[in-house]
């Protein structure tokens, strides 16, 4: 297929012809955020990712690397398939194998892109892909070509841009560019820019590439110096009209621009910044959490925009201050991003009509009837144990239902004997693969014994990689969100579990990682790859 042909079934590339100050949110946090280290996604998981970011109006959504694993190659496939609204990215290096590869996962979409990408700096030349410079510049036109000849979207990305020489930088945008590259992405791979600097490089390009006008230039900046975010707002400033960043931040070593704190810093200081987004900053609190369960990566509580504490306020004078008017500390809404005043919304006397209210507002309106129904199940058990339901309850206990949807492994039931004369042991009951099965153990504390017992019912090789334990709101009677992460052969999975028991959540989220072990694929990690 070409380019011509492919125009004819897939929407054009945006120009942004429409508002000149219009920032692109390019979300790259199943892609860049995935190459966290410890982090890692299912298909299933992705898509749901996915599902939220076009909800919240991201322009485009960078769903993988397909070359890298098959696991990558079909989640590619299924986020350009199920995303309607969002363009959807695929990576590739600079080779036809690999843009072919990421066509062939993205030529369902609505909108597709190829991403491609090659070093530029001296030192990425040379020591990581051994090229001349000119040998550099020939595989960026053929490739770019090539990407262009399948798709009419092509995004094409200089790696190590910040640490180019400015001639060479010049050189291979312009001819990316002639060759049918529609997004210039000028990435800080190493997080090594800050902002004036990085602005002059923006200012520089448009001063010297003459056929600059043609492509939408973006930035992708690594936060190495936490300085990512206002690496990016200065680069809008000189010019760039795409930012690319992941839900929290996440991604390799630093991780990369939050989108959260992007986007609303441009929304709070339009007075300085009159560039304008189309995200609803009100999914941000829910994709943050979201992404956060999935992945098993904590915010901290001190993290701009979702972090707990990023609307808390502690001090006396903070809080008189805040009663008389919010703004004398509050520069934002907590509305704005998504949070609801958590006060008591639901009780163990609301009925299942209030309940499926409830979920729509908190913006799980397609939940099938089945999910909908052990949720309120789960939702009127955690109401007999727990005075208040909050909103964070319920989003915390819906999560958990729709991951434990297909598990192969069921809780059943757990008794503990805890304590400190000890042994502590666990009585557990489990469904395997319809059957019940049971045992008891002991352990070097609850949660050891919870595990042992485990691994009696489920015999398997994994080793414990974390165990992090979250209260979902305050008070003693808080449920707790567990998140474990399992390694096995090079393989590694998180698992999540919801309960107003510890322990409990605990069996759940252990299930959960091993439900999702004996269905993974092989996969490669990205980063093993080299350009
Ligand atoms: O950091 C980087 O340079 C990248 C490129 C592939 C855009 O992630
Ligand atoms: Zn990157």
């Amino acid at each position: 297929m070409t380019a011509t042909d492919t125009n004819s079934i897939n929407a054009a590339p945006d120009t942004g012809a429409d508002d000149p100050n219009r920032v692109r949110i390019f979300d790259t946090t199943l892609r860049d955020g995935e190459q966290s280290p410890g982090c890692s996604m299912n298909l299933e998981e992705k898509v749901r990712v996915a599902l939220i970011l076009e909800e919240m109006g991201v322009d485009i959504i960078e769903a993988g690397f397909p070359i890298a694993s098959n696991g990558d190659f079909e989640a590619v496939r299924e986020v350009a398939n199920a995303v309607k609204t969002s363009s959807v990215a695929g990576l590739a290096r600079a080779s036809s194998k690999d843009i072919d590869r990421a066509w062939e996962a993205l030529k369902g979409a609505a909108q597709p892109r190829i991403h491609t990408f090659l070093s530029t700096s001296p030192l990425h030349m040379r020591v990581k892909l051994q090229m001349e410079p000119e040998e550099v510049h020939q595989a960026i036109v053929d490739s770019v070509s090539h990407a262009r000849n399948l798709c009419p979207d092509v995004e094409w990305s200089p790696e190590d841009g910040s640490r180019t020489e400015h001639d060479f930088l010049c050189r291979v945008v312009e001819s990316a560019i002639r060759a049918g590259a529609t997004t210039i992405n000028i990435p800080d791979t190493v997080g090594y820019a800050v902002p004036g600097e990085f602005a002059e490089l923006i200012t520089m390009l448009f001063n010297r590439v003459p056929n600059i006008d043609k492509a939408v230039i973006s930035v992708h900046c690594h936060n190495d110096l936490g300085l990512a975010v206002a690496n990016s707002l200065a680069a809008v400033d000189a010019g760039a009209r795409q930012i690319e960043c992941t839900i929290n931040g996440i991604g390799e070593r630093a991780g990369n621009c939050a989108l959260e704190e992007v986007v609303m810093a441009l929304r709070t200081r339009p007075d300085v910044m009159p560039y304008t987004s189309r995200v609803d900053t009100t999914f941000i609190t829910r994709a943050s959490h979201l992404v956060s369960t999935i992945t098993g990566f904590a915010v901290q509580p001190n993290k701009a925009i979702v972090g707990a504490n990023a609307f808390a306020h502690e001090s006396g004078i903070h809080q008189d201050g805040v009663l008389k008017d919010a703004q004398t500390y509050e520069i934002m809404t907590p509305e704005s991003v998504g949070l609801t005043e958590s006060n008591l919304v639901m009780g163990k006397h609301s009925g299942s009509h209030a309940f499926r209210e409830k979920l729509k507002d908190l913006g799980y309106g397609d939940l099938g009837q089945n999910a909908i129904a052990d949720a309120f199940q789960r939702f009127k058990d955690l109401a007999d144990k727990k005075k208040e339901v909050f909103d964070e309850d319920i989003i915390a206990l819906v999560d958990d239902t729709i991951q434990h949807d297909s598990d192969r492994i069921r809780f059943v039931s757990l008794q503990v004997v805890a304590g400190s004369k000890g042994p502590q042991t666990a009585e557990l009951e489990l469904e395997i693969d319809g059957e019940v099965a049971a045992t008891k153990s002991d352990g070097n504390g609850p949660v050891d014994a919870i595990f042992n017992a485990i691994k009696v019912l489920c015999p398997h090789s994994a080793t414990l990689q974390l165990y992090q334990v979250h209260a979902v709101t305050g008070g003693t009677d808080a449920q707790a969100e567990v998140t474990v992460r399992l390694e096995e052969d090079g393989k590694t999975v998180n698992g999540q579990g919801a309960d107003a028991d510890t322990l409990v959540a605990s069996v759940r989220a252990y299930l959960h990682a091993l439900n999702k072990l004996s269905v993974k694929r092989e996969k490669t990690a990205p980063a093993a790859l080299s350009a």
